[in-house]
């Protein structure tokens, strides 16, 4: 597979804000390529970058082999954005959005008609086409957000979080028209803060976090990168008649679990009354981890071992959880 984006050291400054920090990556030809990091980890300001709705400060892009900084317009035409926030008209029926969009890229008369009608179908709205926007649900909307960034048939679709706020059915539809697409020859930028959508449609996928590339590849090769970790679950409830309230056995806990080798981070859920402890994988640290909480006199209820995956991965490479 030929690259089909290259990004290299993009960085994006919003004021004295670093919102991408020298940035490089590339895209194969036919992919479905996943974005993956947190809020504010700069996925939407790159793929905006990428589909030049904003610009940048320096680095280099190339697009299907046309340099951002000479041929702007040509990358323009090849590119469908699906944006974060839905970007249709509420006053207009989900044909005349499809249409507009379709225009904006230079399609009119019949041409127009039938791509506007076929995106509509693919996206599963062709009964809605005359229903009013401000009528749909938020998962319509979602679609025809969708619909609306495809009709002109771009070779590079780009998408920021198509499925925030969608019902399951929406979301289903969703992931398997990403796989059409594909099939039908687009290259896919697929972005997400849901590591389980990345994880099963995704050929490779970039992490990033605080505007940097964490790491990249398959999700195999991502999870090889990080064997070393398991993370072992303990639910427990702390006696109500301690000396101490829950919360701060809680922490003290927490601080007790941070200071023993082999743990590289711990982390509490007070809905489940249960701890998270990332250990080194291979580690004997159970037995000091279980010895703390007897020790604060909590009553352990469950202890579960968890093997290697990308939520791990993430939080090894960058200290966080994704959410
Ligand atoms: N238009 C803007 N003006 C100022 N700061 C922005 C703007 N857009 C995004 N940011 C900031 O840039 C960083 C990256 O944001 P964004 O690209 O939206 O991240 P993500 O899509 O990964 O959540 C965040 O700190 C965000 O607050
Ligand atoms: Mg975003």
């Amino acid at each position: 597979m030929t690259d089909f984006v290259n990004v290299e050291n993009l960085t994006k400054k919003y004021g004295d804000l670093i919102a991408v920090d020298n940035l490089s990556f590339t895209v194969k030809e036919g992919e479905i390529f996943g974005f993956l990091g947190p809020n504010g980890a700069g996925k939407s300001t790159t793929l905006n970058v990428i589909s030049t709705l904003i610009g940048y400060d320096s680095g280099n892009i190339t697009v299907c082999g046309y340099d951002m900084a000479k041929d702007e317009r040509k990358i323009k035409a090849l590119i469908g954005l699906v944006p974060q926030d839905v970007a249709v008209y509420e006053n207009m029926s989900a044909y005349e959005n499809v249409a507009f969009f379709a225009s904006l890229y230079g399609l009119s008369g019949t041409a127009l008609k039938a791509a506007a009608n076929e995106a509509l179908e693919f996206v599963g709205l062709s009964e809605h086409r005359k229903l009013r926007t401000s009528k749909m649900s938020g998962g319509m909307k979602r679609r025809l957000n969708i619909a609306c960034g495809i009709a002109h048939k771009p070779k590079l679709i780009v998408m920021d979080e198509p499925t925030v706020g969608v019902d399951a059915q929406s979301r289903e539809h969703i992931m398997s028209s990403i796989r059409t697409l594909r099939s039908g020859g687009a290259t896919i930028i697929y972005t997400s803060h849901y590591m389980p959508e990345v994880q099963e449609i995704c050929d490779r996928i970039a992490i990033i976090d605080k505007g940097r590339l964490a790491a990249i590849g398959t999700k195999e090769e991502l999870l090889e990168i990080i064997t070393d970790v398991k993370t072992i679950y303990i639910t427990c409830e702390f006696p109500p008649d301690q000396k101490e309230s829950t919360e701060l056995s809680v922490d003290r806990v927490l601080d007790d679990l941070k200071a023993v080798p082999d743990v590289r981070y711990v982390s509490f859920d007070p809905d489940e009354s249960r701890f998270k402890i990332d250990v080194t994988l291979g580690s004997d640290a159970v037995t000091p981890l279980l010895r703390i909480f007897m020790d604060a006199g909590a009553r352990i209820h469950e202890v579960q071992n968890e093997e290697p995956n990308l939520e791990t991965t993430f939080l090894a490479l960058t200290g966080r959880e994704l959410r």
